[in-house]
């Protein structure tokens, strides 16, 4: 690599992507109580941005088009996580600069997850748990549940990870359909390009497709409405996705039976609304949340950094910013 770029680091990172940051660039940081200093002063200068929104970025800024304006030198952004919905990337694409996530190599831990996520709410295991901790086991057996054995399962978003999920929901000997805009070759699936006759048709309906304004809400009351009372939703995507407020309603009134979430529209603040209900299973945006499997995350951010700044095509671009290799 040449001289150390300047890189704006957008919010807190893992520590050892971190310490490799700061071995091959200049870091400024975003979240430094003198941010806007910072890029008023050093943002002509700045080449790169590492960023991350969600559970491990917390509190990072979204680049927005506004951002990238203010960083004329930008080339490239290297964003922590498969789904970069935090990075206007249609308007890094339209100033020439590369977006790059962490595509593959979450693929297997997160599929692990949404199956623990569908066990644990059709299952009720947290419910149990606290039950037995609570003591009241003595005072009578927990109360019977829902099952998996007469469920059709029906999964929105037939990618990477949601091809992963299914190939292992194959075990559990249930039909599996999914919907997506187009059907995927290969997948032994039914394909219903229609997201609301998918709902109509079965009892576990999984969600991972990725967030941003096409996505935004596409969980809606009359999806819900079509899933109905025997219904379970389990959303491993993004919190945006889902309309958060006709989910709780229909919680409420009974016109699903139950929701997994690991992501909310808000994060990392959950409403009171969803806490206080037990036909739910709520995590903190855990899915990939592995040391393993956040390390090779954490990984893949560098080395789309380092690979660009050596005069190597990143490794993982986004589609929306398909630039092969550096000037
Ligand atoms: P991917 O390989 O790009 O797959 C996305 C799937 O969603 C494709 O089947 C795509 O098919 C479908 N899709 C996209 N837009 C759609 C729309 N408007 N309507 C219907 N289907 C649509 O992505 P991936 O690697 O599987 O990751 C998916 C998302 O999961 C990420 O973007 C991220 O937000 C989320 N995620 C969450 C966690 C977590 O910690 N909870 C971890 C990893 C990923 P078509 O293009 O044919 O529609
Ligand atoms: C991470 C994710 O939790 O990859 C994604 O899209 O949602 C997760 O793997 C998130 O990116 C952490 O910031």
């Amino acid at each position: 690599m040449s001289a150390r770029p300047d890189l704006l680091q957008t919010g807190p990172m893992m520590a050892m992507i971190e310490a490799q940051l700061n071995e091959h660039f200049t870091v400024h940081r975003l979240d430094a109580p003198d941010a806007e200093a910072v890029l008023t002063e050093i943002g002509p200068r700045i080449r790169a941005a590492a960023t991350g929104v969600g559970s491990t970025g917390g509190g990072a800024r979204r680049v927005t088009d506004a951002l990238m304006a203010r960083l004329p030198a930008l080339e490239i952004v290297a964003n922590f996580g498969v789904g970069y919905d935090s990075v206007d990337a249609e308007a890094a694409g339209r100033r020439g600069i590369v977006v790059t996530n962490t595509p593959g190599v979450l693929d297997d831990e997160v599929a692990d997850l949404t199956v623990g996520l569908v066990l644990s709410t059709i299952r009720q295991l947290p419910q149990a748990e606290r039950y037995l901790r609570a003591g009241k086991w003595p005072s009578g057996a927990f109360p019977l549940t829902a099952t998996l054995r007469d469920r059709t399962i029906g999964i929105v978003g037939m990618g990477r990870i949601g091809k992963a999920i299914a190939q292992r929901l194959e075990g559990f000997g249930r039909p599996i359909a999914y919907h997506s805009r187009r059907p995927v070759e290969g997948v032994p699936y039914r394909h219903y390009p229609d997201l609301l006759g998918l709902a109509r048709d079965v009892d576990v309906l999984i969600v991972i497709v990725p967030g941003g304004p096409e996505t935004n809400h596409m969980i809606n009351a009359e999806v819900l409405a079509a899933l109905g009372p025997t219904g379970s939703l389990i959303n491993v995507a993004r919190g945006s996705v889902v309309d958060e407020e006709a989910l709780i309603k229909a919680l409420q009134q009974g016109t699903i039976a139950s929701a997994g979430l690991d992501v909310f529209a808000n994060e990392p603040h959950v409403p009171e609304a969803l806490i206080a209900l037990d036909n739910v299973v709520l995590l903190p945006h855990v899915a990939s949340a592995t040391h393993l499997t956040r390390n090779a995350m954490g990984q893949l951010v560098v080395d789309n950094l380092t690979a660009w700044f050596s005069g190597r095509p990143p490794l993982t671009p986004v589609p929306e910013t398909p630039v092969k290799t550096p000037a």
